[in-house]
């Protein structure tokens, strides 16, 4: 591997709370995210219009939310956002697919044309849950945004309509994603080996 894409990580520990170890090998550098992030907010702005809300699904969308709506601001967008944290117990690289909301948004959606905003669409748990709430709670519209796709791994039949990278069956670390709670500080997208 080019080592200049790998980040390399201290010896291995074995104590509990610490940091899992293992190289993340560069899938998508910093350079590339903010290139696909500034087409896809042209892409949004174009399709939905300057007055939309934004709905992000934390931990894992902050750094990819917070990215775009700088994105979509220089194409005149001006959304209100709120945030919900959104778990689906787990703290490994398999989900339950239980959705648990551990925090909700404190907005108003009625009549909103909402942007739901994730960092990535695996089994589709997770938005498919959160967009069906949105949709009670009388939402005009909900459209779905993630930064990374993993089409192999969908458990339910739905699909984004904005994708910043479509990637195969690869468990991801980085620009908000984490595994066992860190790595989301990285600024690129990486893969790790969790054996
Ligand atoms: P879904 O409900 O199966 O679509 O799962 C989506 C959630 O699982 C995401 O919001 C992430 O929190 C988590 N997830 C899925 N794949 C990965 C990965 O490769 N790295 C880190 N988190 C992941
Ligand atoms: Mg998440």
């Amino acid at each position: 591997m080019d080592d200049k894409r790998r980040q390399h990580i201290e010896p291995a520990s074995k104590r509990p709370h610490e940091r899992p170890l293992g190289a993340v090998e560069m899938m998508y550098s910093a350079a590339e995210i903010g290139a696909r992030v500034g087409a896809l907010a042209a892409d949004i702005a174009d399709a939905m219009g300057p007055d939309i809300m934004v709905v992000a699904v934390l931990k894992g969308g902050f750094v990819f939310t917070a990215d775009l709506l700088r994105a979509l601001h220089h194409h005149g967008v001006h959304p209100r956002i709120d945030f919900m944290t959104l778990s689906s117990y787990g703290t490994g690289t398999e989900s339950s697919g239980e959705v648990v909301i551990t925090r909700d948004i404190t907005d108003d959606v009625r009549g909103a044309k909402i942007l739901l905003i994730d960092d990535i669409l695996e089994s589709g748990r997770t938005l498919a849950f959160a967009r069906a709430l949105l949709q009670e709670r009388g939402a005009e519209m909900v459209r779905l945004c993630v930064l990374l796709d993993k089409p192999e791994k969908r458990k339910t039949d739905l699909n984004a309509d904005y994708v910043g990278f479509s990637i195969g069956d690869a468990f991801v670390v980085g620009y908000g994603l984490d595994y066992a709670h860190y790595y989301r500080e990285l600024p690129f997208i990486g893969t790790i080996s969790t054996d």
